[in-house]
């Protein structure tokens, strides 16, 4: 039996209350998501089981039990205090997925700061927007990030500490670092929790937008309420679960279920902190004997592509349950993981912005694959009419997808953008962005989004933030980004440049602006492919210059081009 057991049955008498009692919460009540993960799970006697195993790119392996990692974290707490760093302070990680980057989330939590988590193969431009939005204090980094932040820290003068969780003793230490070893530094035995409540700031997420810069999406210490009970219904997790999410922390779902989420239920996660390949994954799924394995599309397809003989060379009898987020699941590829792993990846969608898993396939629930399922109970979805923002009165017709806010994990806010924020409002839903239709039994089928958001192998990337990073190339006049077709990302970044006089289009300049592009902002954002124009198609904004190309690209009708300005 699994734990949601019936899902109507859950609908029908349903209440956030359900995970309040199970965590011990009151209304009013301390909350306390580092002490949640840690403290609590020691005290209800699981102080000496396995919460981490941690295999590093050389395949080094950490082992930390509960006990460990609360101690860890009070470490690091005390270590930041020290510091001078307060309640709702930005401190951000800035790491690759290593037992500091996991264990430094729970202490900035722990002291009531707040964990601004950042993807480490960002480049110092995409740094430098979101920690001058954040005004970040500190940064925790390992040496081979930190001269992408020496790069900017003379425009960041909020920036007083960057951590360096690796130093090797040696190399002089440069302006504003310090150094701190977790193996070195002396275990913290307690350490004072901040009383954060319910609607205290806990993490920040930065999110790409079509518009202006990447969004910080504000979540408070009360999502606790929605990760837990969504991870247990959803991904279903048990006591005795080995459980591995594919994502890394520096994106919500490595945060939402890579560390609260199976942390505060007490299970033991695997974390591999290596790149991609199918025989990698499938060695770490027999050597850890995973029971569940929480990942992402553009993964499966690799896999899939793959093929099935490696899959045989491996023992994954172990594999109990698998789920999916990021990008649609393909239906081919819910019939191929059945096929070779003897069960299906059950599609489940949400965003950084709702905190937790909303609309989602259930296990004992009959599973459609192309579908995303149906709302968690306790959310209401609903697929609205694009000009009235009204429900749609009849199934199957495409709208946009509609959530009533009010769940514990949702954004309180845009930092610093209560504009966007409004914007994501019509008439009492909060606006996702996505397009989809339902069908009779009120399965929810994506469509697609309704901006020009590029979502490449489930990571969202703003044209705007790679049209101005275009721009800032010597040789670029004008820019304007879409997305193309891709068989395993399903879309990449495609660059449309016309350049200044005395530059003329060439395969070299093309590399060079490509990987100007992969320094600043990152390798998701980085063109796979450039057209040179002579000029661009001339508009009053610019998101009708990317609907013509976008078209061209999806091989769709160009449509209305009335607003188009002649020159
Ligand atoms: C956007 C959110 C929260 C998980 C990581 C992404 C797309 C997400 C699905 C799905 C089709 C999906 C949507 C959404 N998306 N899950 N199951 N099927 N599309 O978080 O970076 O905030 O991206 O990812 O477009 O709005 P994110």
């Amino acid at each position: 039996m699994s734990n949601i057991g019936s899902y109507d049955e859950r609908l029908g008498n349903f209440s956030w209350s359900i995970s309040e009692k199970e965590l011990g919460y009151k209304p009013g009540d301390v909350i306390n998501i580092g002490w949640y993960c840690s403290d609590r799970v020691c005290q209800m006697g699981k102080a000496s089981k396995l919460a981490l195993i941690h295999e590093g790119f050389s395949g080094v392996e950490r082992r930390y039990t509960y006990n460990d990692i609360r101690l860890a974290s009070n470490t690091i707490g005390a270590f930041l205090r020290g510091l001078g760093i307060r309640n709702e302070d930005r401190v951000c990680l800035f790491m690759d997925k290593i037992p500091e980057l996991y264990i430094g989330f729970l202490a900035i939590l722990k002291i009531g700061a707040i964990a601004q988590p950042l993807f480490s193969a960002f480049g110092d431009e995409s740094l430098y927007v979101r920690l001058s939005d954040a005004g970040t204090t500190a940064v925790i980094t390992q040496k081979k990030h930190a001269p992408k932040i020496k790069k900017i820290l003379e425009r960041l003068p909020h920036l007083k500490h960057i951590i360096i969780v690796d130093h090797d003793g040696k190399t002089p230490l440069r302006e504003r670092e310090v150094a701190f070893s977790l193996t070195e530094a002396k275990p913290v035995e307690t350490l004072e929790i901040f009383e954060t409540k319910a609607e205290s700031p806990s993490v920040f997420h930065y999110t790409s937008g079509t518009t202006g810069q990447p969004k910080g999406v504000r979540h408070v210490h009360y999502s606790l309420i929605s990760q837990y009970l969504t991870a247990k219904w959803v991904l279903d997790l048990r006591e005795d679960d080995i459980y591995w999410c594919t994502a890394d922390p520096g994106w919500v779902t490595g945060t939402s279920y890579g560390i609260i989420a199976p942390f505060c239920l007490g299970i033991t996660q695997c974390v591999l902190d290596a790149g991609f390949s199918a025989e990698a994954w499938y060695r770490f799924i027999e050597k850890y004997k995973i029971t569940m394995w929480y990942s992402a599309p553009t993964a499966i397809r690799s896999l899939m592509k793959a093929g099935d003989e490696i899959v045989k060379r491996f023992d994954l009898s172990s594999l109990r349950h698998l789920a999916s987020v990021g990008e649609p699941l393909n239906s081919e590829a819910v019939v191929w993981s059945q096929r070779v792993f003897g069960r299906p990846f059950l599609d489940t969608y949400w965003q950084t912005e709702t905190g937790c898993i909303v609309i989602s396939n259930y296990p004992g629930m009959e599973v459609r694959p192309g579908s995303m399922g149906k709302p968690f109970p306790g959310i209401t979805a609903a697929i609205l009419n694009p000009s009235t923002y009204e429900p749609h009165s009849s199934y199957g017709k495409i709208g946009l997808i509609g959530l009533r806010p009010g769940w514990p994990s949702m954004m309180r806010s845009y930092w610093n953008n209560e504009a966007a924020f409004q914007g994501k409002h019509r008439n009492g839903w909060y606006l996702t962005g996505d397009r989809a239709r339902m069908d009779k039994d009120g399965y929810f089928w994506f469509v697609g989004r309704d901006d020009d958001v590029i979502n490449t192998g489930g990571h969202l990337v703003s044209p705007f933030e790679v049209e101005s990073a275009l721009l800032s190339h010597p040789a670029v006049a004008e820019s304007a980004v879409v997305s193309k077709p891709d068989p395993i990302n399903l879309e990449v970044v495609k660059a449309f440049v016309s350049l200044k006089p005395g530059f003329e289009p060439s395969k070299d300049l093309e590399l060079e602006i490509m990987n100007f592009i992969r320094k600043k902002l990152s390798p998701l954002a980085m063109p796979q492919e450039m057209a040179f124009f002579k000029s661009l198609p001339k508009t009053r904004s610019g998101k009708l210059v990317r609907r013509i190309l976008h078209a061209k690209e999806w091989g769709e009708e160009i449509g209305d081009t009335s607003t188009l300005e002649d020159d």
